[in-house]
């Protein structure tokens, strides 16, 4: 079968590798009808993490189920369904608890948690930019989809990751009905912060970001944009709330932060988050930040290469902040969230930019990687025909 494999920094091909099959009895094989190009997969195709050269990318899957494997009981044949990113085993420590972001059984490292589909240091399992996807566990980890599941795959595809993603954000940073919430980044795991941000009742939602295509759509979903090129975020939140700041904010950037001119500093947003969040006031990240960062020695100094992020702590103790960490747990929000989809509240779906087949990956991740003008978020259809 064809998958997206990624060879080293900047380059990726669409190559041959063993096709996925049931390896485990509780296993599932997928027919990938949509996966994204995620944010999350650009660390990993600029060098910035330690994937592996060889291995093959995506972790926001869907499609329709093709095999099961004899301890299957639950999923059939012909089912389409959603994969969480996060690939769980449902009966460890962990997920006992709800934690299927940091699950011990599908992390074969003893002293790491958590695990992904084609993903740096979270196990070793194929990704999902290619024809067919075997997951683990398919009972606990598929999430079924309804009847309008084929047609409306950009809305379903999303709740793989991003739309549970920021709206863990969202959660982490304690998000109510009336709250003026602060969300750094509008790429799409920022949209999806601050669309969920909208959808619980924020009174007034702010979105910083550089690029203006991006910012566009925020204002689209009732989010106010704030350009960095032009304004300082923290100065326009402390303005608009007498100087108090936001009653929280979100961090959907990462390790990766920059200025406009494309400066980067680790600590950026982080500390401006700080500074624009209210004394009491809680941040919820979900941008990735690494305790190795093996590219970054020239983008960033020697610390910030090795996770030390020079993070003004001092001032958050002193506003007696609260912070949520880490990858999002996809599985305790992918039920209510397609089900506001499935009612028509919610259309994730509004953010995706460019639909295409597998083969164009190549070139896809090029421009996002750039962040092209009118490149938000790629959906790519392994079973659609080469254009
Ligand atoms: N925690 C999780 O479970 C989880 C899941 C998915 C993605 N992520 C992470 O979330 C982050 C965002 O993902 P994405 O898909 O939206 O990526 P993206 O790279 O497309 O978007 C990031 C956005 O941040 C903007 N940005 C850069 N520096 C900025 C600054 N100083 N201030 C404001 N905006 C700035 C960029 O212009 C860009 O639009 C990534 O780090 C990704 O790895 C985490
Ligand atoms: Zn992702
Ligand atoms: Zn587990």
């Amino acid at each position: 079968m064809k998958a997206v494999v990624y060879n080293g920094p900047r380059d990726v091909s669409v190559t041959e590798v063993p096709d996925a099959r049931i390896e485990d009895p509780n296993d599932i094989v997928v027919r990938v009808t949509s996966t994204n190009i995620c944010g999350s997969d650009l660390h990993m195709y600029e060098g910035r993490t330690s994937f592996e050269p060889g291995r093959s990318l995506g972790h926001e899957n869907m499609g329709e189920v093709v095999e099961t494997g004899p301890g299957v009981s639950k999923v059939k044949v012909g089912d389409y369904v959603v994969l969480p990113f996060n690939i769980a085993c449902g009966f460890c420590k962990q997920c006992e608890r709800g934690l299927t972001n940091y699950c011990l059984t599908m992390q074969p490292e003893p002293a790491l948690a958590g695990a992904a589909y084609g993903f740096a240091e979270m196990g070793p399992y194929a990704g999902g930019q290619a024809e067919y996807l075997r997951v683990p566990y398919g009972d606990f980890n598929a999430l079924r989809l309804g009847e309008d599941a084929a047609a409306r795959q950009n809305d379903y595809v999303m709740l793989a990751d991003i739309f549970p993603t920021g709206y863990h954000a969202t959660e982490m940073a304690g998000v109510k009905p009336g709250d003026q919430t602060v969300v750094f980044g509008a790429g799409p795991v920022g949209l999806m912060a601050a669309y969920s941000a909208v959808l619980k009742g924020a009174g007034r939602v702010w979105v910083a970001d550089h690029h203006e295509d991006r910012l566009e759509l925020a204002e689209q979903v009732g989010a106010i944009p704030i350009d960095t090129r032009e304004q300082d975020p923290a100065e326009v939140v402390k303005e608009a709330t007498l100087g108090l700041g936001a009653d929280n904010g979100c961090e959907c950037v990462g390790y990766q932060a920059h200025d406009p001119q494309g400066e980067e500093d680790a600590a950026l947003t982080l500390n401006q988050l700080v500074d624009s969040v209210r004394f009491t006031g809680r941040i919820g990240v979900v941008g990735v930040f690494l305790p190795e960062d093996p590219g970054g020695k020239k983008a960033q100094n020697a610390l910030e290469a090795k996770g030390k992020v020079p993070f003004d702590y001092g001032l958050m103790w002193f506003k007696g902040q609260a912070m949520g960490t880490g990858q999002a747990p996809v599985k305790r929000y992918n039920r209510a969230l397609r089900d506001l989809i499935a009612g028509g509240v919610a259309e994730p779906s509004f953010l995706v930019s460019q639909e295409l087949p597998l083969d164009r990956a190549p070139e896809a991740y090029e421009k996002f990687d750039a962040r092209e003008p009118g490149w938000t978020k790629v959906v790519l259809h392994p079973g659609s025909a080469s254009a």
